[in-house]
């Protein structure tokens, strides 16, 4: 298997642990072990008994069944649970394609979604997005990319890095074009439930086509990245069965200590998600004072959902070397775009409670060196 550098996670890897004001993570802010434990009544006690013992390949009983609870007309049985998004984008495509298939991939996106493709010997096409005309979907494009070997569509929304929904009407239709065809969409939610308007919530696509997989995980939306728990939704059995054979070779099951935690987060997911939308609003107000002030330099698409955004730089400058000079002068991590192939763009994150300080810095940072 080739595989390429995981660009967006090398750089992160270089800098996430020791810059002092992140601006550009997409996980919203977490909460101890602790803070967790205190959401329900004894549940310290019962998670100092949890055993440690192997767990179920597909999860938990108890913990499918809370996840089945976040869709509509979702079982347990329609639930696979894996370590995080990551290791589900991996099960699912090495899982169901092969040298010969043919998938279509939504960019710029999430870099695993388009190499991990790759890596399986696929032909690989991109459903390209770009910034000039608003981030707009391209329904006619998508179908010109559409061959009779097409066995996968990947779809992400709220979009990494963008923060957008996908118009609800255009997700309708990429369903339909799916189902004309009975091509498997591979839907990426991993922030849903982070809607700035939580009217505009989508349908998961799980919901709503039987051959759409729909991609959840702890790390975004609730904050709880270090949980490493993820999951896959779809009501077709053989798509879900073929992903656990697949991640016997893998991880095999999941962490004992972060299924009882993930339950337990899980139970009171409206209280995790309000505090971090409260974060989220808050910070995109001063986001918005921010652009007004520097218009000069940057402009976006303002996003309606998620932690994270992604800004037009309007001088011409290398994004990287912008960036890479923030971090080492000023302690401010952003995330350049050239690592999703967009080197006009950076990636802000709005997710995080000191994030009206890190955007203070970087205030500073650009007037010292206007
Ligand atoms: C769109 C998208 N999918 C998947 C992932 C992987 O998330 P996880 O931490 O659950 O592996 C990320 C992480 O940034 C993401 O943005």
């Amino acid at each position: 298997m080739h595989i390429k550098p995981f660009r967006i996670e090398q750089y992160f890897g270089k800098y996430e642990f020791s810059a002092k004001y992140l601006l550009s993570s997409s996980d919203a802010e977490s909460r101890t072990i602790q803070e967790l434990l205190e959401l329900e009544l004894s549940s310290q006690e019962k998670f100092l008994q949890h055993w440690c013992g192997y767990t179920e390949s597909p999860g938990a009983p108890a913990l499918r069944e809370v996840i089945s609870g976040i869709y509509q007309g979702i079982k347990a049985k329609d639930v696979l649970v894996v370590a995080a998004a990551e290791e589900a984008i991996f099960v699912l495509y090495h899982a169901l394609v092969s040298p010969g298939d043919h998938v279509i991939v939504e960019t710029p996106c999430y870099e695993s979604a388009l190499e991990v493709a790759r890596s399986t010997g696929a032909q690989v096409s991109e459903w390209r997005r770009c910034y000039e005309n608003g981030w707009a979907h391209d329904l006619a494009a998508l179908e010109k990319l559409l061959q009779p070997n097409t066995k996968i569509i990947y779809i992400n929304t709220p979009h990494n890095p963008t923060g957008l929904l996908m118009p609800a009407g255009t997700f309708q239709q990429v369903m339909k074009l799916a189902a004309s065809r009975g091509i498997i969409v591979f839907c990426d939610e991993v922030y849903r439930e982070l809607e700035h308007d939580p009217a505009s919530r989508l349908p998961a696509a799980c919901e709503i086509y039987e051959r759409a997989v729909s991609l959840g995980s702890m790390s975004k939306t609730y904050g709880l990245p270090g949980l490493r728990l993820g999951w896959l939704v779809c009501k077709d059995a053989e798509i879900l069965e073929r992903c656990l054979e697949f991640r016997y070779y893998t991880t095999i099951c999941n962490s004992a200590p972060s299924e009882f935690l993930t339950a337990l987060a899980l139970r009171h997911r409206e209280v995790l998600i309000r505090r971090n939308r409260e974060i989220v609003l808050r910070n995109m107000v001063l986001l918005e004072a921010f652009l007004r002030q520097r218009s000069n330099l940057f402009e976006w698409v303002k996003p309606n959902a998620s932690t994270i955004g992604f800004m037009h730089y309007k001088p011409g400058r290398d994004v990287l070397s912008f960036c890479e000079d923030a971090v080492k002068n000023a302690g401010v991590l952003l995330l350049p775009g050239s690592v999703y192939d967009q080197p006009r763009h950076i990636r802000f994150g709005y997710g995080r409670k000191n994030m009206p300080e890190a955007l203070a810095q970087f205030g500073a940072y650009l007037d010292a060196h206007s």
